[in-house]
């Protein structure tokens, strides 16, 4: 029987109906969004819209080498690319220190002397024979060495130093090319070279020799790799305090007890337009991912600098721009 309160009831259960069916309808809408962010984990929301994001895990299913990968700004690049997702392979003489980093990281270790060609390829090969490809080549082992005058300078500590910092990343690029021309799918070299490459007055006549030899090496071995979709690059940190710079300055300021943040400090206010800014190990090892990873995928033969734009300008006549 009809009368206004019945009408009243009906259109109120219709209603009620209606929200539970667009309730449940926005429940399985969520429920299959969440599903999919959770398969699909580069996909984020913002403002509503889904949005690709290829920040979050930059080298996935990445492989990759890094000589002098034990400590400092080797070891902090190792941790980048495993949190990018890299399997990553430490290739050093500190047996202890890089045994334990791999452990952590998830990678592996191998004892490597970059002066000797065939421990190299052994790391190379290792990569092949864990994960069936290289990648990523990171020629990062160096030693500073040998300072004092020019007239002085002892010639068997002046070709051991080469030996290590020349010719073990030539060695690298030998092998990584090899074995990433038979992949056929390219692959990323980065060589460590330096500020001291660029500007004189940074390292000692030796170490400055090794690194600018490393961006000329680097550049005609990207000529030649190229065609092959392989990228050859440099990186050219400056004043990072790792135990190499620490160790450089206590023993040419006869310092024994200096410490890092004493030394970072000298580079924040001495060697850096970014005044009282010096670089961190994580500055180099984000620079180095960026370079390994495929937003640099157009760059190539390219000395990448990182040294608070130290080696392009003199802020000692900044008075003319106040
Ligand atoms: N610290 C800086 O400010 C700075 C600036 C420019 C370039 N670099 C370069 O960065 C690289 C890393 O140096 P760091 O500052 O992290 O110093 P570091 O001394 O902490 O690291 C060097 C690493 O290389 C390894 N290594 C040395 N000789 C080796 C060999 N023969 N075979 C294999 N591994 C070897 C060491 O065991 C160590 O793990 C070096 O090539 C260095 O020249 C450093």
């Amino acid at each position: 029987m009809y009368n206004k309160e019945n009408e009243v009831l009906l259109a109120y259960s219709f209603e009620v109906v209606a929200i539970k069916e667009r309730e449940e309808h926005v429940r399985h809408a969520v429920s299959r969004r969440h599903f999919r962010y959770a398969m699909e984990p580069h996909i984020v929301r913002r403002h509503g819209d889904d949005v690709q994001r290829t920040a979050s895990k930059r080298l996935m299913g990445k492989v990759a080498v890094i000589t002098g990968g034990a400590r400092g700004i080797g070891a902090a690049t190792a941790k980048v690319f495993a949190e990018n997702g890299a399997s990553v392979i430490i290739a050093d003489i500190l047996d202890d220190l890089g045994t334990s980093l791999a452990d952590s990281i998830g990678g592996r270790y191998i004892h490597c002397d970059v002066v000797n060609e065939a421990d190299v390829e052994s790391a190379i090969n290792l990569a092949l024979a864990w994960k069936g490809k290289l990648d990523i080549m990171f020629n990062n082992a160096g030693i500073s060495g040998t300072e004092g005058s020019i007239t002085n300078l002892d010639m068997e500590q002046v070709n051991y130093l080469l030996s290590v910092n020349v010719n073990g990343i030539l060695h690298g690029i030998k092998h990584a090319a090899r074995v990433m021309i038979k992949g056929q799918k390219g692959g990323c070299i980065i060589c460590m070279s330096s500020s001291a490459a660029i500007m004189g007055g940074l390292g000692s006549h030796p170490y400055s020799l090794s690194k600018e030899a490393i961006i000329g090496l680097m550049r005609s071995t990207a000529c030649e790799l190229g065609v092959h979709g392989i990228r050859v690059n440099c990186i050219s940190p400056h004043g990072v305090a790792s135990e190499m710079l620490v160790g450089a300055y206590r023993k040419v300021l006869g310092k024994k007890d200096m410490t890092p943040e004493e030394v970072s400090k000298i580079v924040g206010e001495r060697g850096s337009l970014l005044k009282g800014r010096s670089p961190s190990l994580e500055d180099v090892a984000q620079a180095v991912m960026f370079l390994a990873s495929e937003e640099a995928g157009y760059i190539t033969a390219h000395n990448l600098v990182i040294d608070g734009g130290f080696t392009s300008a003199s802020s000692n006549m900044s008075f003319i721009y106040q």
